[in-house]
This record gives structure tokens, C-alpha cells and sequence, in this order.
């Protein structure tokens, strides 16, 4: 699941360029009561772990560890632990270095589309039609709370992987 700009900008300085009030709501709403796998730098960016959600965390660093989350030393090791648990859906949440390791391994991708170009430093990966197939799309305009056009857009995997 991710939030991605016209130009594929996800983030810059370890946090967010936009503010999107709406976004925020979807990804809550989405995400509530699921277990979460990110980097260590998206965890980072956050203030604490999210609430009502299980935090995993992806770290090459042995010793490392935070409180209210479950630390794993590789994405495949966080993986196996949602199959061995027997998780049906797991988010993989970013960021950019997760999400280039993720694409080959996830089913369905959950964007919102930001109707805007970003300056950045940190990429979604492109999104292959041939590999992902749009198959919905909800498109809002920018309102007073939300400075920008945007979309949450569904895609499931064509392809096996
Ligand atoms: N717009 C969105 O939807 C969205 C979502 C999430 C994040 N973001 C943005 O993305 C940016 C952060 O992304 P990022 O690419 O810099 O960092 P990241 O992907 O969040 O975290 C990278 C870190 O994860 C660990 N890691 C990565 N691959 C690993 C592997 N295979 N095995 C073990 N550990 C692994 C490493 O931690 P160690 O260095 O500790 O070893 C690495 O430094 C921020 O700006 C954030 O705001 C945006």
C-alpha cells in the first residue's frame, strides 16, 4: 500500500510531501486491525507504533529494537512469519528500498494516486500494466482539507509469480 506522486515521489527527508487528510483516513480505515511490514526508516518517521495494528519492522541491524513492534532481519523472514501465522493479508507499507524488494512478492498493490508532481527523494517503483491490472479507481477532487486531486486505485497481479 502506498501513496505515490505523478512522478512516482513517495517521500523525501523521511516523511511525507503532502498532507491529505482523506489519505490518511483511507490508510487507517484500510489498515486497522492488519500487521504492517516496514523498513526501519519508515518506522522511524512515524512518532510510535500504529495504533491497533501489528508493527513489523525490517532491519540488517542485529541489536536493533523498538518498543511495541516485532524486529526482522530480512522482508523474507517478516513474510514467512505472516504465512506460518496464518495471515491472509499482510501490508507491506514501504518504504522505497521495501517497496523495489516487495513488487515481485506481492498480489495486489492499494495506491492513491496524488494528481501532482513532487520534488523527492524516494521512488514508488513503476507499476508494469502488463504485470498489474487496474481494477478500480475512486477519483476526488482537492477540497479545502485536501490541497491536491487524488484516487485510491486497486490493482491485482496478472501474472503468477
Ligand atoms: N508515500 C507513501 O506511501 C510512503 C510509505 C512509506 C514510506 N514513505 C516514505 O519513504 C521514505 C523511506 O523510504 P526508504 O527507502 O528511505 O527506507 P525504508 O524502505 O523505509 O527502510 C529502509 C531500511 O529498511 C531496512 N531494510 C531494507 N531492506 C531490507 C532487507 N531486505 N532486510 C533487512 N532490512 C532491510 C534497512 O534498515 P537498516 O538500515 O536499519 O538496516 C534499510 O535501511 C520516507 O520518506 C517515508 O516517508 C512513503
Amino acid at each position: 500500500m502506498a501513496a505515490k506522486a505523478t512522478n512516482n515521489v513517495i517521500g523525501k527527508d523521511n516523511d511525507l510531501v503532502w498532507h491529505l487528510p482523506a489519505d490518511l483516513k483511507y490508510f487507517k480505515q484500510t489498515t486497522l486491525g492488519h500487521t504492517l511490514i516496514m523498513g526501519r526508516k519508515t518506522f522511524e518517521s512515524f512518532a510510535n507504533p500504529l495504533p491497533h495494528r501489528d508493527s513489523w519492522v525490517v532491519t540488517r541491524q542485529q541489536a536493533y529494537a523498538a518498543e511495541g513492534v516485532r524486529v526482522f532481519h530480512s522482508l523474507e523472514a517478516a513474510i514467512n512469519a505472516a504465512e506460518e501465522k496464518g495471515l491472509e493479508t499482510v501490508f507491506l507499507l514501504g518504504g522505497g528500498e521495501i517497496y523495489r524488494q516487495s513488487m515481485p512478492l506481492a498480489d495486489r498493490l492499494i495506491i492513491t494516486e496524488v494528481h501532482a508532481a513532487f520534488e523527492g527523494d524516494t521512488y514508488f517503483p513503476q507499476i508494469d500494466p502488463e504485470i498489474w491490472q487496474e481494477t478500480s479507481r475512486e477519483e476526488y477532487k482537492a477540497d479545502e482539507r485536501n490541497n491536491y486531486d487524488f484516487a485510491f486505485v486497486h490493482y491485482i497481479r496478472r501474472k503468477e509469480k
